[in-house]
């Protein structure tokens, strides 16, 4: 405005000495005083130019430090806006250039999962990280925005950390995670070819599982109890838990992951999870709820005390007629049969001698309560806590395993028979076939009942 005004200024007041100059040559002709008045007038009319200058550089140098004064403040806003979702551990935004340089250009894969890849890296400051590769189009979407949203903006020891995330247009979509040094808990518990640091072949001594899972029971106590929105994980499984290099264990891979209000007691959500972890309330389709983590928790904690899967292929080659031996009804029989300590992983035994007795029967004891198949029996994930930290009793002899899957897998025909248990389970039958031949060894159609991804 300031400009315009002068600009508008200065050129009247050069036209107006110009015309007066003309009118002066006019009425006076040639003269001395002609000559005379037209020198003040061009000395006028430069003056005005030089004025006009002045003030267009001034102005100009006050628009060009105002314009870097406000780039500076930018960039120091753009700098404490980082810094402060770093302090606040909020994800941060990679390039994709970042993570090629991290991870060597994606060369060390540490895990694959169902929908992503895993690569370990190095950030600039030397951070270690795992950098998961979502693939899967549609599906990828889905899970990277789980993930993001269930997790970003939540802390605890026992859940892994997003340091960031990275979007490529109509690429794969990127998750960056902190490394987490032994990897994950079923390379630990289940027999493998793979090694430890010593050359020995891995097998997690008792009193690391019994600390993993309280670690775990921990994690889902926070997602379950204390977060502003109840966080279900939706995938608990030794492959989502990860060990730490002091072997604290930390859950992992939100991909499922879905958050409930305080108020609500269910939630519907297509069924994607793994076999043999899935609860029955979700099989058949009623909804989930924290419960259903409780119970495929009760299924990680009998495969860390037992060191096989729970669902464990026995043999078979025509999918219809494979044989599947179920260990959570193994378990139940042995405990009812005082034979508890015959489920307990032989390894441990050999390694340092037999686990402690009450540690036993506190880890299997939970677990058998965590897998009842009505959702409202099995304890809240902070009594799971505090039962495996001694703080409460356990509950005591926990009722014989009535879930649907081994309801259906029961070698005795008659079991059926009982009112209300063909009703109740008539969603999932037909998909089962029963095998009456061994108590431990089950022919179903797992393709259906057990749900893989
Ligand atoms: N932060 C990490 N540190 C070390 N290893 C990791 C980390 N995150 C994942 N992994 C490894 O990569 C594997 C796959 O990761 P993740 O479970 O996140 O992938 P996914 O495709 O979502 O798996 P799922 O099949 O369960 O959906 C894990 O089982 C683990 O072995
Ligand atoms: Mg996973």
């Amino acid at each position: 405005m300031e400009s315009k005004r002068a600009k508008v200024f200065a050129a009247s007041a050069v036209v107006s000495l110009l015309v007066l100059l003309v009118v002066l040559w006019i009425c006076l002709g040639p003269s001395t005083t002609s000559y005379i008045v037209s020198g003040l007038v061009f000395a006028a009319i430069l003056a005005i130019l030089a004025w006009v200058l002045t003030l267009y550089t001034a102005l100009d140098r006050m628009q060009m430090s105002a314009a870097r004064w406000s780039a500076l403040e930018r960039e120091e806003l753009r700098v404490e806006y980082s810094f402060l979702r770093k302090v606040a551990g909020l994800p941060i935004k990679f390039r994709l250039d970042d993570l090629v340089v991290a991870t060597d250009n994606f060369q060390a894969l540490v895990g694959r999962g169902s929908s992503a890849s895993v690569f370990r890296g190095i950030l600039d400051d030397g951070t270690p990280v795992a950098v998961k590769r979502i693939e899967a189009a549609e599906r990828g979407d889905r899970e990277f925005r789980s993930e993001v949203s269930a997790i970003a903006s939540i802390q605890h020891v026992n859940l892994v950390r997003l340091l960031g995330y990275c979007i490529v247009p109509a690429g794969p979509k990127f998750l960056v995670y902190e490394f987490v040094a032994n990897g994950s808990l079923d390379n630990w518990i289940f027999p493998s070819a793979r090694k430890d640091h010593d050359g020995r072949r891995r097998c997690l001594p008792w009193a690391m599982r019994y600390r993993a899972a309280v670690d775990v029971a921990k994690a889902l106590s926070y997602l379950h109890h204390d977060c502003r929105a109840r966080v279900l994980h939706l995938d608990v499984k030794p492959e989502n838990i990860l060990l730490d290099e002091g072997f604290r264990a930390v859950v992992a891979d939100f991909g499922l992951s879905k958050l409930m209000g305080k108020d609500e007691s269910r939630v519907v959500t297509t069924i994607r999870g793994t076999r043999g972890y899935l609860a029955p309330e979700w099989i058949i389709g009623s909804g989930v709820s924290d419960k259903s983590d409780i119970y495929s928790y009760g299924m990680v904690l009998l495969e860390m005390v037992g060191g096989r899967r729970s669902v464990q292929l026995v043999d078979g080659d025509v999918a219809s007629r494979r044989k599947w031996s179920y260990f959570p009804q193994i378990v139940s029989e042995k405990v009812r049969q005082g034979r508890m300590m015959e489920v307990v992983d032989e390894r441990l035994k050999s390694v340092e001698g037999p686990p402690d007795e009450e540690e036993v029967r506190t880890l299997v004891h939970v677990a058998l309560w965590c897998i009842q198949e009505k959702a409202e029996t099995r304890p809240s994930m902070a009594r799971v806590v505090d039962m495996l930290e001694g703080r409460i009793a356990v509950d005591d002899d926990p009722p014989k395993p009535d879930m649907i899957i081994s309801s259906l897998l029961s070698p005795e025909p008659d079991v059926f028979d009982e009112a209300g248990a063909k009703d109740t389970h008539a969603a999932a039958a037909g998909m089962l076939e029963l095998d009456t031949q061994s108590a431990t060894t089950y022919s179903l159609d797992v393709s259906s009942i057990l749900s893989a991804r």
